[in-house]
């Protein structure tokens, strides 16, 4: 496939997308839904950037487009730079404490948010659904509703039986530091806490060790701590 990106001319591969193709060719484009070991999903739409057909253009999903004959794109032109600002103004919006997003926007730079901080827990870029259903092969978590009630969540919202503990949704979450719900096993996604085979705050107290890096904001090392005494 016969393709030209920002003016270098490339034989892609059949089957490639245009992001794929980007990549080869050491050319950056920002991606947030986007996980090499995972399906591609194009939810984000960070990863946009620039078709060109005759005098007219219109803006794509990188990571899902696949590359056609004679494709002609830009991955940074203004109309591009200005879309992906947008973008990722909304998701932070969304979600304004997430490093990944804040790092993003550093990268892309991005110095102001305008729109009213919502102070949400997902963003919805489905990462941790397709962690679960493709690489732990468990299908224990999905979305469910719809408009402003979306959510990931597990069927009947109850602990799922799964679910493998493994804690890759929440590894994978960009958004999500404060998901997890601690030690209220009904409201736990990942759960790993209640595994019994592999206690996560192994050290009580003085020297928090918590995999989410929490702290013992879960209380879970403190109850551990009461069990022990
Ligand atoms: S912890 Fe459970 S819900 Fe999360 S990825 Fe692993 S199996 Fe899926
Ligand atoms: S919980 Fe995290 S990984 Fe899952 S959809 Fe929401 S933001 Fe994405
Ligand atoms: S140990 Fe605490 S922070 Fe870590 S997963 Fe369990 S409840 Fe969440
Ligand atoms: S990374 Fe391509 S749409 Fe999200």
């Amino acid at each position: 496939m016969k393709i030209t990106i920002d003016g270098i001319n490339f034989d892609a591969p059949k089957g490639w997308t245009i992001l794929e193709s980007a990549k080869f060719l050491g050319l950056e484009i920002p991606t947030l839904c986007y996980n090499e070991g995972l399906s591609p999903w194009g939810g984000c739409r960070l990863c946009i950037v620039e078709l060109f057909t005759g005098k007219t253009s219109k803006l794509v999903s990188s990571c899902t487009y696949p590359v056609e004959e004679d494709l002609i794109i830009k991955t940074s032109t203004k109309r591009v730079l200005n879309a992906r600002k947008m973008v990722l103004e909304l998701l932070i919006a969304q979600c304004p404490t997430s490093k990944v997003l804040q790092d993003l926007a550093a990268r892309i730079g991005l110095q102001q948010v305008r729109f009213t901080p919502r102070w949400e827990k997902c963003i919805y870029c489905g990462l941790c659904v397709r962690m679960c259903q493709e690489q732990m092969v468990a299908g224990a978590i999905g979305f469910v509703n719809r408009g402003n009630k979306l959510k990931i969540n597990t069927p009947f919202d109850k602990t799922s039986e799964e679910c493998r503990r493994c804690g890759g949704c929440m590894y994978i979450c960009p958004v999500c530091m404060s998901r997890c719900e601690g030690i209220n096993p009904e409201t736990v996604l990942c759960g790993r806490c209640e595994n019994s085979l592999q206690p996560t705050c192994t050290e009580l107290n003085d020297n928090f060790n918590c995999w989410m890096g929490l702290k013992g904001d879960c209380g879970t090392c403190v109850s551990e701590k009461s069990k022990i005494k």
